[in-house]
C-alpha cells in the first residue's frame, strides 16, 4: 500500500517504520523535507500520491497540515491526532463532537478513520505484552476504508478492535486522555496498554 504519513515525529516515524518492515511503501509528509532522505517529501507531494493518509501532527497543526495535503478525495484519511489542551489540561473537543470529526469536515471527500490515538509511540513500537498483542481500537463510517486501517493496524503487529462508527472517537479521544494521565500523571510510566476481551 502506498501510504504518506505526514508528521515525521515521535508517533509518524514508529508507525511508518513498522509499515515500511511490513513491506508497504510510506513517504513522509514534512515542512522541510530533507533532500538526503529519499523518503521525505512536502506533505502535498507525500499525499498527492498515496492510497492512505495519516495525519500525526500536533493538534494545532492540523488544519495547516490538512490544507497542505490539497485534494484527499477518495483517499483513506487516518487521524493519530488527539486535541489535547496545553499541559494535558484536558480535552479541546469532546464527547459531544471530537477531533476526527473536525478533520472530516476539512476533508469532505476523504474516508476518515480514527485509530492509533489510545497509545503511547512506544507501546506502537512493539505492541506485545507478555506475549500477546494488545488491542488497538478504531473506528469509521466507511466499511472498505476500515477493512484498510485494520489491516494496518494487524501490520504493526495489534489486535485491531472496531469500535463502530466516526462518532465512537467522542469516547476514543477521551479514551486517550486516559492512557495519558494513567502513564504521565499518575505514575503507571508509559509502558501500559489495554487489551478487548470479550466472550
Ligand atoms: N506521542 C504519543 O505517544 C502519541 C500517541 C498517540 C497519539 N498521539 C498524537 O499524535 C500526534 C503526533 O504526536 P507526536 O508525539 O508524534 O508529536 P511530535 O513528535 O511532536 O511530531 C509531530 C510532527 O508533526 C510535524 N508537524 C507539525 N506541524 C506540521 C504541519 N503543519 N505539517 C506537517 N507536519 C507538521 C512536526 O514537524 P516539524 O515541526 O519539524 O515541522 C513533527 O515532526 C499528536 O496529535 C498526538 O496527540 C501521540
Amino acid at each position: 500500500m502506498r501510504i504518506a504519513v505526514i508528521g515525521a515525529g515521535n508517533v509518524g516515524a514508529t508507525l511508518g517504520t513498522a509499515w515500511s518492515a511490513a513491506g508497504h511503501q510510506v513517504t513522509y509528509g514534512v515542512r522541510k523535507p530533507d533532500p538526503a532522505n529519499t523518503a521525505e517529501r512536502t506533505v502535498g507531494e507525500a499525499a498527492v500520491g498515496a492510497e492512505v493518509v495519516v495525519l500525526a501532527t500536533p493538534w494545532p497543526a492540523v488544519d495547516d497540515a490538512v490544507a497542505a495535503c490539497g485534494e484527499l478525495t477518495g483517499k483513506v484519511l487516518v487521524d493519530c491526532t488527539n486535541p489535547l489542551l496545553p499541559g494535558l489540561a484536558g480535552l479541546e473537543l469532546g464527547t459531544t463532537t471530537s477531533g476526527v470529526e473536525k478533520v472530516a469536515r476539512l476533508a469532505p471527500g476523504a474516508k476518515a478513520v480514527k485509530a492509533f490515538n489510545t497509545v503511547g509511540f512506544n507501546v506502537m513500537a512493539n505492541p506485545v505484552f507478555d506475549g500477546q498483542p494488545v488491542s488497538m481500537l478504531y473506528c469509521g463510517d466507511d466499511p472498505a476504508a476500515k477493512a484498510t486501517v485494520r489491516q494496518l493496524i494487524s501490520d504493526c503487529g495489534f489486535e485491531p478492535v472496531d469500535a463502530g462508527p466516526l462518532k465512537q472517537a467522542r469516547l476514543l479521544e477521551p479514551f486517550a486522555l486516559l492512557w495519558i494521565s494513567m502513564a504521565m500523571q499518575y505514575g503507571y510510566s508509559r509502558d501500559i496498554a489495554f487489551r478487548f476481551v470479550r466472550r
